[in-house]
């Protein structure tokens, strides 16, 4: 929100922003917006640590603001997700302070307390930057723990009274007419903050509690998690159609840089077919993505991938973070080579899923590596050549981070003015999106995965009623060919630069895609 468009030159983007730039993304394609944090917050965490969960940062706008904005995307037809971060609050929140000042607060047991440093605790989300869970408060004399900055100490979530709480914040943003939440970090939700600290409780048992109470406020809207675990810890966060409805595809992500840097498309085939035997109960799926507002986070991969993929697409260390991920955005990661970004993005839009674009990703934005940890990903929208990228007619100093104006990535080269005029990214992506809507619900029950004779070359098939769709994508900068052997009758290609010839093979250029469909 508030490095998309600033509506009152104060350098801060803001819902008056956002709702001018709404036709800007209802044209792009978008169906529904999630937007980050914009709640009251210090920002130690980017506005991931909460002062007020029911508010909206003043800078940002004010709640009739946000109602306004809520209605305009309604009448575009572009729902909206917002973030529920209940995993922990800012360490200003109301709660948090009352919890410091006396040990007999009603809030202290909002909070996770102890005496001393707990064996077997839990590794710390920032390595390098906070190197703690255990935070000693001085005024109190305790512990307090916290999986992500000490400024944002984790909530006590299995006390009745949070879980009070956070039904409270859930109904009043479903009251004001959000379509659902993100739900920030839940595989850490759900986590006891140490071994001895389990009050006989089932961990899932929260994720239930969210559920049954979404559905009791709103039986259509949606919970995303953000659930970055195990392969086989997946289920839990689905459920029986009884948790969340979505989850982030991170493994098919971390699998897909993979591929990349080893220009095969062996590793994504892999993390697909495994990701196929998890069962996926009806009503619920992945959202697939390339790139978030966070680092790409590599953790999931094995050491030497993760450090092929560090080799490939971010070289030196000052590229990386946290020993897990890299802080760059596609388009420079690939030296900005359309082919193979379009390769990229196409990929994604196949995937059995819903697919998810960030800000700037459909024009090719870049970073910036000069400011500190994830904030490299972070800077404005570009607008246009004008000042600051268009984003705001502020001084640059009064902006959250600077456009970027050196480089190949500089707003005077890459900016939604230029773009709309030429054959550019943006139009390629707005393209994209249309041939995605034809595909429908890339839902699971209708995919298969289909040999392709080529290392390369990843093949996928979706059967709807009498619909046939063949999607051929090759992962390598050398051109490939594949045989179409299905019986699908005639078909024609639809989007992506392959040829297909009478013979029924398709030539793939370097990092060629082609999208087919029966005829
Ligand atoms: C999620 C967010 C990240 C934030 C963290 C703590 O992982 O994506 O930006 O730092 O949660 O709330
Ligand atoms: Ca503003």
């Amino acid at each position: 929100m508030e490095t998309f468009f600033d509506s009152n030159d104060d350098g801060i983007g803001d819902f008056q922003g956002l709702i001018q730039k709404l036709p800007y993304l209802k044209q792009l394609g978008i169906d529904c917006l999630w937007l980050l944090p914009f709640y009251p917050s210090p920002n130690r965490d980017d506005g991931y640590d909460i002062a007020d969960f029911t508010a909206v940062d003043p800078r940002l706008g004010t709640l009739d603001d946000f109602r306004q904005f809520l209605m305009a995307a309604k009448q575009l037809g572009i729902y909206v997700l917002i973030d529920l971060v209940v995993n922990h609050t800012s360490d200003q929140h109301p709660w948090f302070k009352s919890a410091c000042s006396d040990r007999n607060s009603p809030y202290r047991e909002y909070y996770i307390w102890s005496d001393y440093i707990p064996q077997g605790q839990h590794k710390t989300i920032f390595p390098g930057e906070e190197d703690n869970t255990w935070t000693w408060s001085e005024q109190t004399g305790q512990y307090y723990h916290h999986r992500f900055y000490r400024e944002q100490p984790d909530l006590n979530i299995y006390n009745p009274k949070v879980k009070e709480e956070v039904r409270k914040i859930i109904k009043f943003w479903l009251d004001e007419g959000v379509s659902g939440f993100r739900v920030d970090a839940v595989h850490i939700l759900i986590q006891f903050a140490r071994p001895d600290h389990v009050n006989g409780q089932d961990h899932e048992a929260i994720l239930d509690d969210m559920r049954r109470w979404l559905d009791e406020c709103n039986s259509s809207a949606v919970m995303l998690a953000e659930a970055n675990d195990d392969i086989d810890k997946l289920p839990r966060y689905f459920g029986n159609s009884d948790r969340m409805h979505l989850m982030f595809d991170f493994i098919t992500n971390q699998h897909l840089f993979l591929a990349l840097a080893r220009n095969t498309a062996q590793p994504l085939r892999e993390a697909i077919d495994i990701l196929l035997k998890v069962p996926i109960p009806a009503g619920c799926g992945y959202v697939n993505f390339i790139r978030k507002h966070d680092e790409l986070n590599l953790g999931k991969l094995k050491e030497d991938e993760r450090n092929e993929v560090f080799e490939a697409f971010a070289p030196e260390e000052y590229m990386r973070i946290y020993g897990r991920g890299i802080r760059r955005r596609l388009a420079p990661m690939l030296n900005n080579d359309r082919a193979r970004m379009e390769m990229v993005y196409s990929i994604m839009f196949c995937l059995p899923g819903t697919s998810m674009i960030r800000y700037g990703d459909e024009l090719g934005m870049g970073e910036d590596l000069q400011l500190k940890g994830r904030e490299s990903i972070r800077t404005v929208m570009q607008w246009s050549s004008g000042n600051n990228a268009g984003f705001s007619k502020a001084s640059a100093e009064a902006l959250p981070y600077p456009a970027i104006d050196k480089g190949t990535f500089s707003y005077k080269n890459i900016n939604v003015a230029e773009q709309l005029r030429e054959e550019s990214f943006l139009q390629w992506m707005t393209s994209a999106i249309q041939c995605r809507q034809q595909l429908g619900a890339t839902t699971i029950d209708k995919f298969k995965m289909l040999e392709s004779g080529n290392e390369s070359v990843i093949v996928f098939r979706y059967d709807e009623g009498s619909k046939r769709f063949i999607l051929v994508h090759n992962l390598n900068d050398m051109p490939a060919s594949y045989a179409l052997t299905e019986d699908i009758g005639a078909v024609m290609c639809f989007f992506g630069p392959g040829i297909l010839g009478n013979n029924r093979e398709l030539q793939l250029g370097r990092y060629g895609y082609a999208w087919l469909k029966n005829i």
